[in-house]
């Protein structure tokens, strides 16, 4: 789909389709309304009457050749309350638009930008809206398979004054949005599909095509290091693990260039190992690797941007499975860290590889550290499927994530993380157990992670309840979301 931007009026445009967002309580006897109605002879003051839209939220409603309009149709897509309209919303009107009247082989779409819309960081949103849109989760259907996607999608407005900026704005945010639509790709993999080798495989790929360097530690220059975290997590399976090292240095970059290290959690299958899970609903740990991939995406974003920071991304990738020569619980295991660690219960795998992870960062000279990670259920528990869990060492690191989500319309909370949960991850034999019994699980888990990063600021994204949909949108396919991708482009944008 390509994203382009048009200065004519609404009624100059000649396509496919017109998507004119009307705001609650809107009516034809003013405004843009007024104007629009005029384009199709009143039709639409008949369809304001009849309540069959009103404004609300991804409400729509479609008519078919206007009259004096030189588009097949025209859509009014609810933006929902004026006052209520933020940066989530414009991305989400501009999907909603996108997949309603879409089909094979669908030509243009004119996405009318209200004047109320003039800022160019809106330009961002819509285009991201509009590709994470079209994202199908369909991949190994072979029957009825028909890829619905719109040649054009083209932002109009004759009011533009820097139509040059909005094409900018529309680029960074096409970046986002197919990146982003890479990474649930690659989430929505089943597990023989991407084992450890093939996420690695993917990373060297996009990393060559972008300009990013790639180095992939294997399982024996990782035993050379100590990394037995990772190892122990990994052992069970015969799909080795791997460390993916991601790393994005601008042009001009110096030595006071800061460094920020994102750090991902790469499980490409958590059966949870000897602590094995119920087979209800345990085909969902495909998605285990949601962090990893998201890191993956987070770097090529950053090439494409020519962020002005240094980024280093850190994925291990491992596969939890038991076996003869699976990890057991009581097992004590040294980090790289150095540290020990008692495993207490093999499915709190993802600290155990993220400790390593962590560290490593910590040693390849990063200056600031975010994870992001499919971590626990707890959180889940905690916040639903509509915030992520985010918590810290640092505060200004977390306010600045922060900002970076509301930035990229994606909602976080943050957690409290006080010294005192540490204590429920005392062990008698070793440094540490990695688990923290049921009270706070979200919490502890991120305690447990926070003795590897010594003192460097961190911060830890939680997405285990939002990187996967239960059900459709309006603007978004249910299956993978992408969830972190917008917030740590923004961070690496503003850093
Ligand atoms: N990958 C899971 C967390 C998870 C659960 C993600 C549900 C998405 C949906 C993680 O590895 C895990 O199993 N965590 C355990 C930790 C427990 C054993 C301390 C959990 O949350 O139950
Ligand atoms: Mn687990
Ligand atoms: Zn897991």
């Amino acid at each position: 789909m390509k994203l382009e931007v048009l200065k004519k009026q609404f009624d100059q445009v000649e396509g496919d389709a017109l998507v004119v967002p009307m705001f609650e309580g809107e009516s034809c006897e003013q405004g843009l309304l007024r104007e629009v109605d005029g384009g199709c002879e009143g039709l639409l003051s008949h369809v304001l009457e009849a309540e069959d839209v009103r404004g609300k939220l991804h409400e729509r409603a479609v008519l078919f050749r206007p009259r004096k309009l030189k588009v097949q149709r025209l859509l009014v897509v609810g933006a929902g309350k004026r006052k209520d309209f933020n940066l989530e919303r414009a991305s989400q009107i501009a999907g909603t638009a996108v997949r309603s009247l879409c089909k094979p082989r669908a030509a243009s779409l004119f996405f009318y930008c209200r004047p109320e819309f003039d800022q160019a960081a809106l330009g961002q949103k819509f285009a991201e809206g509009a590709c994470l849109a079209l994202f199908d989760p369909n991949a190994y259907k072979t029957e009825d398979k028909k890829d619905k996607s719109w040649e054009r999608f083209v932002l109009t407005a004759p009011h533009l004054m820097h139509p040059e900026l909005w094409q900018q704005a529309l680029d960074r945010g096409g970046i986002v949005g197919r990146t982003g639509n890479f990474v649930r790709t690659l989430v929505n993999e089943p597990a023989n599909r991407l084992t450890p080798t093939l996420l690695a495989d993917q990373a060297k790929e996009m990393a060559e095509r972008y300009g990013l360097r790639c180095e992939v530690l294997e399982e024996h220059q990782m035993r050379e290091k100590g990394m037995n975290a990772i190892l122990a997590v990994g052992q069970g399976s015969d799909n080795p693990p791997k460390l993916i090292v991601l790393r994005y240095d601008p042009p001009d970059a110096s030595d006071s260039t800061p460094v920020l290290a994102l750090v991902g959690k790469g499980v490409t299958f958590d059966s949870g190992g000897i602590s094995i899970k119920p087979a209800h609903r345990m085909d969902e740990m495909k998605t285990d690797m949601a962090g990893g991939a998201t890191v993956i995406g987070a770097l090529l974003v950053a090439a494409q941007w020519k962020a002005t920071i240094r980024v280093l991304g850190v994925v291990p990738a491992v596969e939890n499975l038991p076996s003869g020569h699976a990890q057991r619980p009581g097992d004590v295991i040294r980090s790289f860290s150095g540290k020990t660690i008692e495993v207490i219960n093999t499915d709190a795998e993802g600290r155990l590889i993220l400790a390593d992870g962590l560290a490593y960062a910590k040693e390849l000279g990063a200056q600031s550290i975010v994870d992001i990670a499919t971590l626990t259920g707890a959180c889940v528990v905690a916040l639903g499927r509509l915030n992520a869990g985010l918590m810290g060492s640092n505060q200004q690191l977390v306010d600045r994530i922060l900002a970076a989500s509301r930035q990229a319309g994606e909602r976080m909370w943050q957690l409290p993380m006080d010294d005192e949960y540490k204590k429920q991850l005392r062990s008698e034999i070793a440094d540490l157990k990695n688990t923290g019994g049921r009270d706070a699980g979200a919490i502890t888990a991120a305690k447990f992670m926070q003795e590897f990063v010594g003192n460097v600021p961190w911060a830890h994204i939680d997405i285990a309840g939002v990187d996967w949909a239960e059900e459709s949108e309006p603007y978004l396919s249910k299956g993978p979301t992408g969830y972190g991708l917008r917030t740590l482009a923004e961070l690496i944008q503003g850093f």
